[in-house]
Parts: structure tokens; sequence; C-alpha cells
């Protein structure tokens, strides 16, 4: 964690990638500062790994204001929101919220004029005697994040001034990532070996520099002071990642879905227990790049392997059973996509 935190870009500048988002952020954030006011609150939403944390810290950066983190799942009781709200805030301050999809129906209920109005009502006593008490809040700006923006309610929604998304990251800016924490670390890597890792990363910085770790580990060991593009290729062989960034993982999914499901179409949570996975992990970890990728496709009956992940994997590809004898089902399915999803 230290390790992470003394690489975790701190500012804006140093932010790889993400060149949209950071022009509007950017401006967002010297308007605020212009005027003395506090960021409108923040909802970043993304696949795990993106940078919706770093980007959290360095909203509080930029503004020059202290950070205060926490998550949904940490928040039991409306009075947890309350002693945060309450104790911890200065006016300006940013509260950071990860995974705010799992924020209990109640604290968000509380979160509402928190975020609106800048009040928070509190909850004395019990039964017939309670009271409760509304108290002034410093000014602060709410930074939400989640990897599952559809769990997130319209009224949470509707609060947020500033709503981004972050993207996966392109080859090249994975493998500048991967060069500045190389030379944060204090070691050489040649650009090659930099691009090679960046490719294998399925566009997620989080897993750049991971490899970019594990790689330098296999470069010391063999007592090369640069890490070449032989020398990242070798390791990332050894790490079981193949030439298209899939880990054993992704390929055990495709594989299951190929092999016991005929390809397909087949229902997430059957998938997930056919590999010993859970369904959430399926869709918010392995999915979104397997889909981005074309290995992997949503239809309203389920998942499907697309050609190239039988290629991939080797096997002769046979087209999804088409619905011709159940023409009228197919017919329907596209109204109903969203329930079979
Ligand atoms: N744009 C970026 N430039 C440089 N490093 C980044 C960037 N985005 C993320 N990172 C690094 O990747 C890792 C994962 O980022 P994090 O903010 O924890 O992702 P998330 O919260 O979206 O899961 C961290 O080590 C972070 O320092
Ligand atoms: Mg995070």
């Amino acid at each position: 964690m230290e390790l992470d935190g003394a690489l975790r870009p701190r500012s804006l500048a140093d932010y790889v990638g993400q060149k949209k988002l950071k022009e509007k952020l950017s401006v967002y954030l010297s308007a605020a500062k212009g005027r003395s006011e506090a960021l409108d609150h923040v909802l970043l939403y993304g696949p795990p790994g993106l940078g919706k944390t770093t980007l959290a810290h360095i909203i509080a950066y930029e503004l020059g204001v202290n950070i205060r983190v926490t998550s949904g799942p940490a928040i039991e009781k409306p009075g947890d929101l309350a002693a945060i709200l309450t104790n911890a805030l200065d006016d300006g301050d940013v509260l950071f919220i990860d995974e705010i999809h799992r924020l209990g129906r109640v604290a968000e209920e509380h979160l509402y004029p928190a975020m609106e109005d800048f009040k928070v009502d509190i909850i004395l006593g019990q039964g017939p005697a309670a009271r409760t008490i509304r108290l002034d809040l410093p000014r602060f700006t709410l930074v939400g994040a989640t990897t599952r923006s559809g769990l997130i309610t319209g009224p949470m929604r509707s609060r947020f001034g500033i709503i981004e998304h972050l993207e996966y990251y392109t080859t090249q800016e994975l493998a500048a990532g991967v060069a500045r924490d190389a030379d944060l670390l204090g070691f050489k890597i040649d650009s090659e070996a930099a691009t090679e890792i960046g490719r294998r990363a399925r566009g997620t910085m989080r897993i750049a520099k991971r490899l970019l770790r594990r790689v330098r580990d296999f470069a010391e060991v063999s007592g090369e002071d640069t890490v070449s593009l032989v020398r990242a290729r070798s390791a990332l062989n050894e790490l079981d990642i193949d030439e298209l960034g899939l880990e054993a993982r992704d390929r055990v999914i495709l594989e299951a879905l190929i092999t016991k499901f005929a390809g397909g179409p087949t229902g997430v949570n059957t998938l997930a227990t056919a590999v010993g996975e859970d369904g959430n992990t399926l869709e918010e970890v392995y999915e979104p790049f397997l889909i981005q990728n074309g290995f992997l496709s949503r239809t309203p009956r389920g998942r499907v392997a697309t050609e190239r992940a039988y290629g991939h994997l080797g096997y002769a590809y046979t087209p999804p059973a088409q619905s011709g004898l159940f023409a009228d089902d197919n017919e329907n399915s596209s109204e109903t996509s969203d329930l079979a999803l």
C-alpha cells in the first residue's frame, strides 16, 4: 500500500490518459477555485483499476483540500454517515465514498439532504420520545466511485453535478504509465518492453503496473539491470498472460462457455457457477474486458462466445443455436433484453 501510495499520481498532470475527462475536470476545478466554492459532487464510474480512487485523491489535491475516505459497505447505519459528515469535514473538503452503489437504502436517503442542502438529520433518543434535529454541514464535495453505474438509483444520480465515465487505456497510455513507474522505482525498461506490458494489460492501469513489478522481478533475478522486450515477453508468458492479454481465468471462462454450454447463450450465474466464480465477479471483473475485446457477447438470452473466442482458444467455430425454432421468442427478445441481462 505504501509503495502504491508513492507511485499514485498526485496531480492531474501526472495522471496518464483519460484526456477528455481531464480537460473537463480541470475546467470545473479552476472554476470552483476561482469562485472559492466547493466543487459540485462528482460521480466516477468504470471498471476496476482504471483510476477512480486515484482521481478522487487528485481532485482533493488540486483543490488544495483534505479528503476523507470511506465506502458504501463501511457505512452500515445512518449514524455512521452522520458521524463522518459532522465530525470529519471542513468547508470545501472532499468526501470520497468508494463503491457507492453498495450504500444502504437508509444511509442513502440521509445523504440526499447532505448533498443538496448541506444538512443532516440526526435522531436523538428512541421510540415515541425520539426527536430529529437538523444540523448544518460544511459545504463539502462528495466524490462517489462505482463499477456499477446501473445500480445507482435515479434520485442519487440526479444529485451529482458531474458524472464521468473512465475509459480503458490504450496500449500507449499503459506503456507511459509503466515507464513512469519504472522511473519512480529506479530501474530501466526498454520502450518496446513497456509497450509489450501495455499491450497485455487489458486496458487497465492497475494490471499494467502489477505486470511491471512481476516482470521486474524476473529481470532482477536474472541479473539484468534493464528490462528488455525479450525478458518482458518471457516473463509474461511465465505469468500465463497470453498475447492478447487474457489470463488463465479468462480462458477458463471462455473454454467453459464453449465446451460446457456449446458456446451459449447461457445465463451469467450459470456460467459463473461452472467456473467456480460468483456472478458479480464474473460480471464486473472478467466480462467487461472480454466483451470489449470481442470474445464474449451479451444477448437477450445470455452470454455467447464469439468466433474470436473460438479461434483464440483453438476450437472450430459453431455459431450459437439460432432461434429459427423459436422465432416468436426471438421477436420479443429485444424488448425484454434488459430483464435477461
Ligand atoms: N491515469 C493514471 N495514470 C497513472 N497511474 C494510474 C492511473 N490510473 C490509475 N493508476 C494507477 O493504477 C492503480 C489503480 O488505480 P485506482 O485509482 O485504484 O483504480 P480504481 O479505483 O478505478 O479501481 C493505482 O496504482 C494507480 O496509481
Ligand atoms: Mg478504487
